[in-house]
């Protein structure tokens, strides 16, 4: 198999294409043939040093891939060679070729591609259990979406509008024209304006129910006093620290100072009726049923036509160095992926 490996911390051009023996199937695991795989934020955090789930370098990141079943390993019975499937990968994703427990592994919805597919697992459950599972989202409720201009906040749109929630998104000026297309009435150039002068603007002073931020640092306070009374702010990211395209440990440690650390402590959320939410898809190995649960409801949602996963570009393996620039550039609109 071909797989992309992080080498070590540094720049872009630390990710290389290595080659290694194709993995067999384990008892009740499928293995896939891979056609695309999802680039995730957390991967640029990896190769910077800042994310502290990232194995040992070197190592092959990826937590998603779509493809093609073709071997089974004992006991493994819900797939055939053939079927066409999305799955989630412990790292190692960004392989040709990937053995995965059964659990892991869902059924391609017949209306998307493989790249589409490939956008799904992160991205959508992160917002399902940010939204639906632990923001206990109701219809009418206005959410401000940080980043919605990259892979989770185009899955934030479609979820938004399932709930029948209203969606401020922040974003770079350059994606405001495609979010608007895509229904985002209140877009936030967070880069030359203060996202919570916007806020109370757009809101009339009232604050929004339920904030997704993935920023973090002075972000977070920020977001707090934008909350209206019974407000949520969801903390799942922390991309402010990712200041450079080589790791940058002083800058990263300012921003962890900016965390408003005193603000977070249980007598003033009781006070104030606000709550924080800390979500982190990548610790919930532990429970593969109840995230299959989410699962199946968004494949049922892509089948009805409700989600629309939005694929920015597909970059070569080889090309791996060019998609982070990409996204690091803060080019990408929606989902960025690696084909083989
Ligand atoms: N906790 C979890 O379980 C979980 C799961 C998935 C993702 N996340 C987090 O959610 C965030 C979004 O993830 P994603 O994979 O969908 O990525 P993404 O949104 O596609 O990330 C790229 C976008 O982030 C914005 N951005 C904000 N700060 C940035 C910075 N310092 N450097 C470069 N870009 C920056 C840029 O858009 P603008 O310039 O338009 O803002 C950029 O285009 C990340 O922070 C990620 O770690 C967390």
């Amino acid at each position: 198999m071909r797989q992309v490996w992080t080498t070590k911390t540094g720049p872009p051009e630390v990710l290389e294409v290595r080659e290694a023996p194709d993995p067999e199937p384990k008892k009740g695991e499928v293995r896939i043939r891979a056609r695309a795989c999802g680039v995730n934020f957390a991967d640029i955090m990896g190769r910077l040093g800042l994310y502290p789930d990232a194995p040992k370098l070197p190592a092959v990141f990826g937590y998603e891939v779509s493809g093609v079943v073709d071997a089974a390993g004992a006991g493994a019975k819900q797939f055939e060679e053939g079927d066409k499937v999305i799955g989630l990968c412990r790292f190692g994703g960004f392989s040709d070729v990937v053995a995965l427990p059964e659990i892991q592994v869902t059924p391609l919805p017949v209306r998307l591609s493989f790249a589409q597919g490939a956008a799904i697992p992160v991205n959508y459950l992160t917002v399902y259990q940010m939204l639906f599972v632990m923001g206990s989202i109701k219809r009418g409720e206005r959410v401000l979406v940080h980043s919605a201009g990259g892979g989770v906040g185009f899955a934030a749109i479609d979820l938004c509008a399932i709930a029948g929630a209203e969606m401020i998104g922040t974003a770079s000026a350059s994606k405001h024209a495609a979010l608007r297309e895509r229904g985002v009435k209140h877009l936030i150039d967070y880069r030359q304006q203060d996202f919570e002068a916007e806020v109370k603007k757009i809101t009339g002073g009232k604050g929004v129910h339920i904030i997704l931020d993935p920023v973090g640092g002075e972000s977070w306070a920020k977001g707090l006093r934008c909350l209206a009374p019974t407000g949520r702010l969801v903390v799942f990211g922390f991309s402010a620290a990712a200041t450079g395209k080589k790791p940058n440990p002083l800058s990263a440690l300012r921003n962890a100072m900016a965390v408003p650390w005193l603000k977070f402590n249980p007598i003033t959320l009781m006070n104030e009726n606000k709550a924080v939410i800390g979500v982190n898809i990548g610790h919930l190995w532990g429970e593969a049923e109840m995230v299959q649960g989410w699962m199946k409801q968004l494949v049922a949602w892509a089948e009805e036509g409700l989600i629309h996963p939005t694929v920015d570009q597909e970059f070569r393996f080889e090309d791996a160095p060019k998609a982070h620039h990409h996204i690091q550039d803060r080019k990408n609109l929606g989902k960025v992926v690696l084909v083989p």
